[in-house]
């Protein structure tokens, strides 16, 4: 058994061989049950299994087996094998939830607001911290948390944020790099070409709506996110927001928008 702080320093978690004991969260046993249909209705195989709440009164889910990585990404997260596995595998799963949006009643509980239209579940934090590889694909998505229906759009632009990475702590790659990364990512997952011009104003609206999101929970008395203020995750990503802005023509032009 492995006990592991997780990597945003929040709750620990517990991974067994089989298992993984996470806090358990307003929202759980709405994610349980969107897992649920994902695994046994449609038989995926690339989302935990949920196994319930243990005699702690912790969520359980099945252990998916694979490497993941956090930040700095290592050089095997880099290669375009890596994007088009982590932008394909979105897709797929975006796809395979299309239809779980008909079973929602409303009266769910989620951890972030829901961007309208309702097109798919977005997973919220397909980031590679949060995604199981094997030789440097992608090849399982975990820490369902952050779920809610959406658009497919607001989901993309944030996973190719991480995984381009548009992130700024991971300063590896120049800028015509990332663009190229960029439009692999959004290819590889087959985004409509009609939303290519609102990909950077939809991913600074995002990051706006997560610092948002951060000060009204820290507000709240939340520590994890009174912790990530202090420790200056605000300004991180204010500053990638002025990056992206300062950024968002050429960044257009370069992945053939204008
Ligand atoms: N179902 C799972 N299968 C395999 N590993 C898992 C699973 N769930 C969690 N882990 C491992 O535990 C770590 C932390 O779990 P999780 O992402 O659920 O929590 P978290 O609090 O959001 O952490 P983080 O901030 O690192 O994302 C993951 O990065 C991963 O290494
Ligand atoms: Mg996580």
């Amino acid at each position: 058994m492995i006990k592991q702080e997780s990597a945003k320093g929040r709750k620990e978690i517990i991974v067994t061989p089989e298992n993984v004991i996470r806090p358990i969260k307003p929202w759980t046993m709405d994610v349980q049950r969107f897992l649920a249909y994902m695994t046994i209705e449609r038989q995926i195989t690339f989302v935990p299994k949920p196994k319930g709440i243990d005699n702690n009164g912790n969520e359980v889910v099945s252990f998916l087996a694979g490497e993941v990585y956090d930040y700095p990404l290592p050089n095997l997260l880099l290669s375009d094998a890596t994007i088009d596995s982590a932008a394909k595998l979105l897709r797929k799963y975006h796809d395979l939830s299309v239809d779980y949006l008909s079973q929602l009643t409303g009266n769910e509980k989620w951890m972030f607001n829901i961007q309208m239209p309702q097109e798919v579940m977005c997973h919220n934090d397909f980031a590679p911290y949060n995604v199981t590889t094997r030789n440097g694909l992608a090849t399982g998505m975990i820490d369902f948390d952050t779920l809610c229906p959406g658009t497919r759009l607001w989901d993309v632009v944030y996973a190719a944020y991480r995984w381009v990475p548009f992130y700024s702590e991971d300063i590896k790659i120049d800028f015509n790099r990332k663009c190229l990364r960029l439009q692999r990512f959004l290819q590889a997952y087959g985004l409509e070409k009609e939303s290519y011009p609102e990909v950077i104003s939809c991913l600074m609206m995002r990051l706006q709506v997560l610092i948002q999101f951060m000060i009204s929970s820290a507000a709240k008395g939340e520590e994890n996110f009174q912790n990530n203020i202090r420790q200056g995750h605000i300004e991180k990503y204010e500053a990638d927001i002025q990056y992206l802005r300062e950024h968002e023509l050429s960044i257009l032009s370069q992945i053939g928008v204008i």
